[in-house]
This record gives C-alpha cells, sequence and structure tokens, in this order.
C-alpha cells in the first residue's frame, strides 16, 4: 500500500488500497487501471448472494445493474455456501473487477473495500490490485451512550450505515442510565412514562440542578425512549448490513433513574439511594421480567448488564442487603455483587443467551461464563483471560471517543483525556505478553462514544 501513494501521481483521484480502513491484511499493486463506465456499472452474482450483497451493488455508490453473464460485468462476484467464513479476495484487473468470498456475509465486506476505493462513487479509476483480507477479530464494536444524550432512530441507523462501510459488526447501545431510560418495558411502564425524562435537556445542568425526573413527553419534557417496534427495525435494518445490537441494561449501579420510578427496588436507607438493592426479592424479580421483555426483543447472542462503578455504599447499611450477606455467607459488598450478577447470568444462560459485563465484575469472583469488557485499562480483560472467559477490549486510553479529539477550548464538551484518531488506531489488542492461549479469548475490540 505505501508503494502506491509513490507510484501514482495523481493519488487522488485513483482509488487504492491505501484508502481502505481497515487496512485489508493483505495487497499485491499490480501495473494499470480499470475504470469504472460512466453509463452504468454492471455486475453478475455467481452462488448465493444475500439482499444485503444485492442492494450494496444496487442502492449503493456505484449503482450497479445486473448483467446477463458473468464475462460480460464489470463487477464479477463469486460467493460460496460458508456462511461463517471470513475471508474475501478482491482483484482489480484492467478488464474488470472480481470479488470471490466463501460466504455471502464475507462477500459484503469485499464489496465495501471496493466501495470505499470508489470513495463514494466518485473516483472510477481503480488500479490494479490484487487484496486478500480477513477480520483478525471476531468482535468489532461501537457503543452509544444513549441515555445521557438521547438520539433518533434515523441518528442510529445513519451510525449503522458508517459502521457497516468500517466492516464493524457489534452496535453496543447503553439504552440505560441515571441520565434515562431508553427501553419500552410493558412491565413498568413508569420506566418510560417518568424515568424516561428530566426537566432539563443538558446532562451536566440535569446533574447540577438535582438530577430529577418529570413525567413525559410533553412541554418542559427532555428525553425519550425507544418502542419495542422501533426497536425491532433497528435490529433489522442493522442485520441487512452485518451489524448485531447489544443491548445494555446497567446494573446494580447506574440505576439512579430505576430506583427514581420504583423507589422501593432501591435500599432501605436514610439518604440518597442510586443502585439497586441486591438485597431484596423484589430487585431480581424487576430485572428477571425486564431482561425477559429484552430478549424477547434482541436476538443477539449478547446481553451486556452492564456492572460498572456501583456506589455500594448503601449496601453496608440497609438491612435487606445485611440479611442477604448472612443468609448467603458473603463477606463484603463486593462478593454481593457478584451475587446479582452471577443470579442474573444463570437466568441470561438458561434463556440461551451470553452475558457480557463491564470488568467491575470481576470483583467478588466473576459470573462463571461471563465475557468481561475491559474499560479501566487492559488489566482486568487480562485477568478474565488469564482464568479462561472470553474478552472485549476497550480501554478508555484508547477507545473512549468521547474524549477530546484536540485542545478542549476547541472541542464540545468532553470528559476529559485525549484520544486523537492517530492513537485510536495505533491500539493494538495483543500485547507482547500474551500468550497464544490468551490471545484466543481476546473476541475483539470496540469503541465507546459516551455523552457529554
Ligand atoms: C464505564 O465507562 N463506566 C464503563
Ligand atoms: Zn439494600
Amino acid at each position: 500500500a505505501m508503494a502506491c501513494s509513490g507510484m501514482y501521481a495523481s493519488a487522488n483521484e485513483t482509488g487504492a488500497p491505501s484508502d481502505v480502513i481497515p487496512k485489508p491484511a493483505e495487497v499485491v499493486m499490480n501495473r494499470g487501471f480499470y475504470n469504472l463506465p460512466d453509463g452504468g456499472v454492471t455486475y453478475f452474482i455467481k452462488g448465493n448472494a444475500d439482499a444485503a450483497v444485492r442492494s450494496l451493488l444496487e442502492q449503493g455508490p456505484v449503482n450497479a445493474g445486473a448483467a446477463k453473464k458473468m464475462s460480460s460485468a464489470n463487477i464479477r462476484v463469486e460467493i460460496g455456501d460458508d456462511a461463517d467464513a471470513e475471508g474475501y479476495t478482491l482483484e482489480v484487473t484492467p478488464k474488470y473487477i472480481s470479488i470471490k468470498a466463501a460466504g455471502a456475509r464475507v462477500a459484503y465486506y469485499g464489496l465495501q473495500t471496493l466501495l470505499q476505493m470508489t470513495d463514494g462513487g466518485r473516483v472510477r479509476q481503480i488500479a490494479c490490485c490484487r487484496i486478500s483480507d480477513e477480520p483478525r477479530f471476531s468482535y468489532r464494536g461501537v457503543h452509544f451512550d444513549v441515555s445521557r444524550h438521547f438520539r433518533s432512530l434515523d441518528f442510529l441507523k445513519k451510525q449503522v450505515d458508517a459502521m457497516a462501510e468500517l466492516k464493524l459488526n457489534r452496535m453496543h447501545l447503553h439504552l440505560t442510565d441515571g441520565a434515562g431510560w431508553r427501553m419500552e418495558i410493558d412491565s413498568y411502564p413508569r420506566l418510560t412514562s417518568y424515568a424516561a425524562w428530566r426537566p432539563q435537556a443538558r446532562w451536566t445542568d440535569w446533574a447540577k440542578e438535582g438530577a430529577s425526573y418529570c413525567d413525559g413527553p410533553g412541554a418542559g419534557a427532555y428525553g425519550g425512549y425507544y418502542t419495542k417496534e422501533q426497536m425491532r427495525e433497528l435490529i433489522d435494518y442493522a442485520a441487512k448490513r452485518n451489524i448485531t445490537v447489544i443491548p445494555e441494561i446497567e446494573m446494580p449501579g447506574h440505576s439512579h433513574e430505576v430506583v427514581a420510578a420504583y423507589p422501593e427496588l432501591g435500599c432501605e436507607i436514610d439518604g440518597p439511594v442510586e443502585d439497586f438493592c441486591p438485597g431484596k426479592e423484589a430487585t431480581y424479580e424487576f430485572l428477571t421480567r425486564v431482561l425477559d421483555e429484552v430478549i424477547e426483543v434482541f436476538p443477539s447472542e449478547y446481553i451486556h448488564i452492564g456492572g460498572d462503578e456501583a456506589g455500594k455504599a448503601a449496601w453496608h447499611k440497609c438491612p435487606d442487603c445485611r440479611r442477604r450477606m448472612d443468609a448467603e455467607g458473603l463477606n463484603n459488598v463486593e462478593e454481593l455483587q457478584s451475587y446479582l450478577i452471577k443470579r442474573i447470568e444463570k437466568h441470561i444462560n438458561a434463556k440461551g443467551r451470553r452475558m457480557i459485563g463491564w470488568d467491575e465484575i470481576l470483583e467478588g469472583g466473576v459470573a462463571p461464563n461471563a465475557t468481561v469488557m475491559s474499560w479501566r485499562g487492559t488489566e482486568g480483560g487480562r485477568k478474565a483471560m488469564a482464568e479462561g472467559h472470553d474478552v472485549i477490549m476497550t480501554p478508555g486510553e484508547f477507545c473512549y471517543l468521547d474524549y477530546s479529539q484536540d485542545a478542549p477550548f476547541r472541542e464540545p464538551i468532553s470528559i476529559g483525556g485525549y484520544t486523537p484518531l492517530e492513537k485510536v488506531y495505533s491500539y493494538e489488542p495483543v500485547e507482547a505478553d500474551m500468550s497464544d492461549d490468551e490471545a484466543r479469548h481476546l473476541l475483539g475490540v470496540q469503541g465507546n462514544l459516551w455523552s457529554e
């Protein structure tokens, strides 16, 4: 790819593998160019193309139409029957462009590579080359915090489109947090009639002015939520672009909005309560009923249960928490948290799904089948991998997309930190001292876009 920029003087008008993000695994540059005809690009598919491949060809930036046979098509696609295959080859010759993929999913990625080289259809001349590509990791995620800043369904679809171009395949939705509950749950209507709304639009104003909620929608109520039908629409839209949407329901911390709507789920103490009470049986009834409704809507293998930053202070004082700790032989509040997470994992596994949690779920003993999402550096992830757990790396230093990209006074509101694009892109999740046995448990990486 480096040779290319030196070889072609008019590189900005010639599409080449060096334009492709992420960088393809293997590239050989060849002599000459292929010019996509201005009068209409044609394609032919041999094998099982799914609707995603066809619509990307026909409605994507080159607006290709079907050719009658392979030998007359500009873009020639051959697809095998291996639905799980990851690799494809893309060959640009002076006479045609060929994409060979073992299955429809990777054919889609081969096409995305080609379309990136056209810069949205604008660049018609593509350098001759042969690309052999496959992803290093099966999990390639982006996380969106729609609690602190509610986003429209159209906004999320736009992110899905951008993710698909970059071969990202997991959209993690942070659907619940103190700043607002965002998914319709039939069993608990106050989550969306009350906990989804707040008097202040800006999260910072809201936090400063008492972090309260209000009935909504209506004048003076900021917020919103997704209906189940809207979630299904997004899931379907994403699936057509090879993206799985993973829901996150936060527990036992970051749950201020829930205990505001249903105070009986918080601890019995004097003073403010922001987390679930892991002592009360009502908490487990709430969480399992909510998760059942979430699982019914989201087909994703993984369900994210949060698990980060629970305050735990109230648990020391709460009689229900004390009773639970005595009854279950739990030595401290970390073990009490672990008790809750393990119980929840059992429920999720019984429904045939797998649980992900932020790395705090390691504290007090990790649930037996849990996948760990490492955000406080990579230490938690390393520990989990050593214990045989699957891991997704998303260390703040590299992967928090809400950090500043530039000097703070030139930037919109951010939480601090500094992650310019170059630093994000430089992240190497396989650390030098990681054994193959450990690295086998590294499912992939994720960028986290928190709000405000
Ligand atoms: C997190 O940033 N609290 C996961
Ligand atoms: Zn309690």
